[in-house]
């Protein structure tokens, strides 16, 4: 079988960010953009990993717009790269954490993922490419430079000269060396599902009336939800909403917030509310949680997770310990002090998890941006999140918003939102987290209005595992009483910087648990535009987003 080396010349901009390489769709589709990508990653894969040879890879997309063209690409690059098999998800759809799930059930030595998240799709969209290591976690931080560092020199890159299998035939092909087996992409990752929850209880809570939505953004979770939801635990036909995927997710944003998922929450919180509701992204990692009434946010939900986790049979035992992403908010360490168990706060992204669950110091982790999962698998997982919850719905016979309020009388409540200013020019951004970075050391002790500075940093990171240190990771201002104020630039964006501003206030008495957010927060929302110059630097007065 014939393998092409091809020539090519290097980009130089494919570093990749927070999750990944991600671009706009014209960007990837110039001449050997993803080729280039795709043979850093074998080549770092090689080097770091024991890649390459004799190993298996699995391969699988969001089913975005130029999805099923790079898995094509990618399957005749892995088999002219010396694997053995590669493992592929029918008509190249994979959820992230299915594909994680898939990594790890095979023994896979990695996989390649292509999403870009809750981006836009389409040919004017997003598109990027991840690689995953053997644990089935996005490749660690000395894996993803060492990508980046070839891609500054890469000249060739290997393919096979006949064309990949007909992605929708389930089953097993031959090309080259290499071994291509086409597998359902739903089948296994269902299967995983029944064995962390009660699907009986959850069967039984919805055959006695509990009532839900999930809106799939029309994005990659339709497939999982319908099977999972509708077939396996009896939910009636229509409570997937959005449920059939397509390359541009519909025209829209498939990110599971307030502003993107609008009509689910407008359901919620009107007079035909069901009980529940939840929403994921393009690529399935993420989640948004809803009760009729009531939107909790991705920090609260970690919380609440963690704290009756050993309701559902896989956690039955209790957790070994809790992780969250450094923006997150503090509710979750409250729940772990009461629990007795370990808390880590690492940098933003998944990747930190990793070492993390691996060594058995975590059980659940979580991110602010909708981001929740465990040691199931190595990603964040959205549906796994939502059954979960119906798991403790099941169980608890209670309403979400009962649970809610229960949960803050015994822990306090952490009032929480986060600002994005998006597209602000990088020099900008740039400064403004610079000039924040110079005033650090003497806004220890200053007070503004009722609060005063505990402490102000810039974060940074130990690995506890392995010693890896990161720096840089945000700003954190910390006042006295629990609140906080976070700085940090986004590491996904593809326009300009985004400015994120991550803001918490604590309140552990509950006859103020009814506050609207928005008050509960307008005092430091107010600070966090004149400690950050925000106005005056990026000229914005408002943020484009607050989730
Ligand atoms: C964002 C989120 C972060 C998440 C990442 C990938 O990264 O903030 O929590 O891990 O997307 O889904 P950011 O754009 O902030 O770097
Ligand atoms: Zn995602």
């Amino acid at each position: 079988m014939p393998i092409r080396t091809v020539a090519t010349k290097p980009y130089g901009d494919q570093k990749p960010g927070t999750s990944g390489l991600r671009k706009k769709v014209p960007h990837f589709q110039q001449e050997n953009y993803a080729q280039n990508f795709i043979q850093a990653i074998f080549d770092a894969a090689n080097a770091n990993a024991g890649g390459g040879d004799g190993r298996t890879l699995v391969i699988g997309g969001d089913g975005r717009f130029f999805n099923a063209e790079v898995v094509r690409i990618a399957i005749r690059m892995a088999a002219a790269n010396g694997y053995a098999r590669i493992v592929v998800g029918q008509n190249g759809i994979l959820s992230t954490p299915a594909a994680s799930n898939l990594i790890r059930k095979r023994g896979a030595s990695g996989g390649i993922i292509l999403s870009a998240s809750h981006n836009p799709g389409g040919p004017n969209g997003d598109f990027g490419i991840k690689y995953n290591v053997g644990n089935g976690g996005p490749a660690p931080e000395g894996v993803t430079a060492d990508i980046y560092t070839r891609t500054k020199t890469i000249a060739e890159y290997r393919i096979v000269e006949e064309e990949a299998p007909d992605l929708s035939a389930i089953g097993e092909h031959r090309l080259g060396d290499s071994t291509v087996e086409i597998v359902d992409p739903v089948a296994d990752y269902a299967t995983l599902m029944e064995t962390i929850f009660d699907f009986d209880k959850i069967r039984a809570a919805i055959a006695g009336g509990l009532t839900l939505r999930f809106d799939a953004m029309h994005a990659v979770t339709g497939p999982y939800a319908h099977e999972i939801l509708e077939k396996r635990l009896g939910a009636p036909a229509g409570t997937v909403l959005n449920g059939k995927p397509s390359e541009d997710f519909g025209g829209g944003h498939p990110d599971p917030n307030v502003v993107w998922a609008a009509p689910l929450v407008d359901l919620l919180m009107g007079p035909t509310a069901p009980d529940f509701g939840a929403a994921s992204d393009g690529d399935g990692d993420r989640n948004m949680i809803l009760g009729r009434g009531i939107v909790v946010t991705p920090s609260d939900s970690l919380a609440i997770l963690a704290a009756n986790a050993h309701l559902a049979p896989a956690y039955r035992q209790g957790i070994a310990g809790i992780a969250r992403s450094m923006p997150t908010s503090q509710a979750a360490d409250r729940v772990a002090k009461k629990l007795g168990v370990g808390m880590y706060e690492t940098p933003t992204g998944w990747k930190f998890f990793g070492n993390l669950l691996d060594a058995g110091k975590v059980t659940i982790c979580g991110e602010e941006s909708a981001g929740t999962g465990s040691d199931h698998v190595r990603e964040k997982d959205g549906l796994w999140a939502v059954l979960l919850w119906l798991n403790i719905l099941a169980v608890r016979g209670a309403s979400v918003a009962e649970i809610a309020a229960d949960h803050w009388r015994t822990y306090g409540r952490t009032y929480y939102q986060r600002h994005d200013f998006e597209e602000v020019d990088a020099a900008a951004a740039e400064g403004l987290m610079e000039s924040l970075r110079d005033r650090l050391a003497s806004m220890s002790g200053q007070r503004f209005g009722s609060l005063i500075v505990q402490e102000a940093d810039d974060f940074s990171y130990r690995d506890p595992v392995d010693g890896s240190v990161s720096t840089g990771q945000g700003v954190r201002i910390v006042f006295s009483g629990g609140s906080r104020i976070v700085f940090r630039l986004s590491g996904t964006g593809t326009v300009g910087a985004t400015l994120r501003v991550y803001l918490e206030r604590y309140e552990p008495d509950p006859a103020r648990h009814d506050l609207a957010v928005e008050d509960a927060l307008a005092e430091l929302i107010g600070i966090a535009d004149s400690v950050g110059e925000i106005r005056q630097r990026t000229g914005r007065t408002q943020p484009d987003v607050r989730t």
